[in-house]
């Protein structure tokens, strides 16, 4: 009997150990995609900070660029604070509402792509102080099949590194096309904690690690609208693709869904040891 018992115990005492130790050995990052419309900030209320609290998340962030559509308010970008997240990063669609150029530029919190011209409001990164260390935020927009001419966000990348110093860093690569975001986290690998890729609305499979530590991967997906395409209402965009007279796209009622990513990160390396994606379809 007592022999029986005492693997026993030992088996509970070094679980126990593993559950004081390896919280303490990383932080975990949330990353959330595109916020299309009502529907996605209402999940995003509803849903974020249960989220949070499951995953044991330190931070999160969220791209709200589709808020209001095309764009968000200075209200949409409060409803996605009050909701839970740490900062907010956006892409092609930054500046499609023009109420939200002062906000850019009065708070820290919400980025645009660092390689937009330069005279453009607001800033493409943030260096915010936490318990656990400085996280170092960068948006960038990808140059392959989008509407605008960035710089390179390869360089943009390159220049903010080489000033920037802190022990994680977050990169969100708001890209239409899968090479140019899969080129960019090897030419990041080792160097950042994670890049995620925004913009297409639709998660992809490959969340993953690579060689040199930092958590991938290619889209997060959407938070909003299930049944729709890419957040549009279908008929809509049927109508579209069959050739009839445009109209304005409007957001898709119905069930909703929030999709991101989790990043399990090190905190004395700074490199990812887990990726995880995420999804919730109420
Ligand atoms: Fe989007
Ligand atoms: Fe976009």
């Amino acid at each position: 009997m007592g022999k029986a018992f005492c693997p026993f115990l030992l088996f509970v005492f070094f679980q126990a150990i593993l559950v004081l130790v390896i919280p303490m050995t990383t932080i975990n990052i949330l990353a959330v995609g595109d916020i299309v419309g009502k529907s996605g900030l209402d999940i995003l209320r509803r849903r974020l900070r249960g989220i949070i609290r499951s995953f044991h998340i330190d931070f999160t962030v969220v791209n709200g660029e589709n808020s209001a559509g095309t764009g968000l308010t200075p209200a949409n970008a409060d409803d996605i604070f009050n909701a839970g997240a740490d900062v907010i990063t956006l892409g092609n669609h930054a500046f499609s509402k023009s109420a939200i150029f002062p906000y850019l530029e009065e708070c820290q919190y919400i980025l645009r792509p660092q390689n937009f011209a330069p005279q453009s409001p607001g800033r493409g990164f943030g260096l915010f102080e936490t318990a656990f260390g400085n996280v170092l935020v960068i948006n960038l927009v990808g140059r392959c099949g989008m509407n605008f001419g960035p710089d390179n966000p390869f360089f943009a990348a390159d220049l903010v590194l080489s000033k920037q110093k802190a022990k994680f860093t977050l990169v969100d690569m708001h890209a239409e096309a899968t090479s140019e975001k899969l080129a960019l986290c090897y030419y990041l690998d080792g160097r950042v904690s994670a890049v995620w890729g925004t913009h297409t609305h639709v998660q992809t499979s490959d969340a993953s690690v690579f060689p040199k530590g930092t958590g991938y991967i290619t889209d997060l997906g959407m938070t909003g609208p299930a049944r729709s395409v890419l957040g549009v209402v279908p008929q809509q965009s049927i109508d579209m693709f069959l050739g009839n007279p445009a109209y304005r796209f409007e957001t898709a009622s119905g069930p909703a869904k929030l999709e991101g990513a989790v990043f399990s990160i090190d905190r004395e390396t700074g490199l990812c040891q887990s990726a995880e994606a995420i999804r919730i379809i109420e």
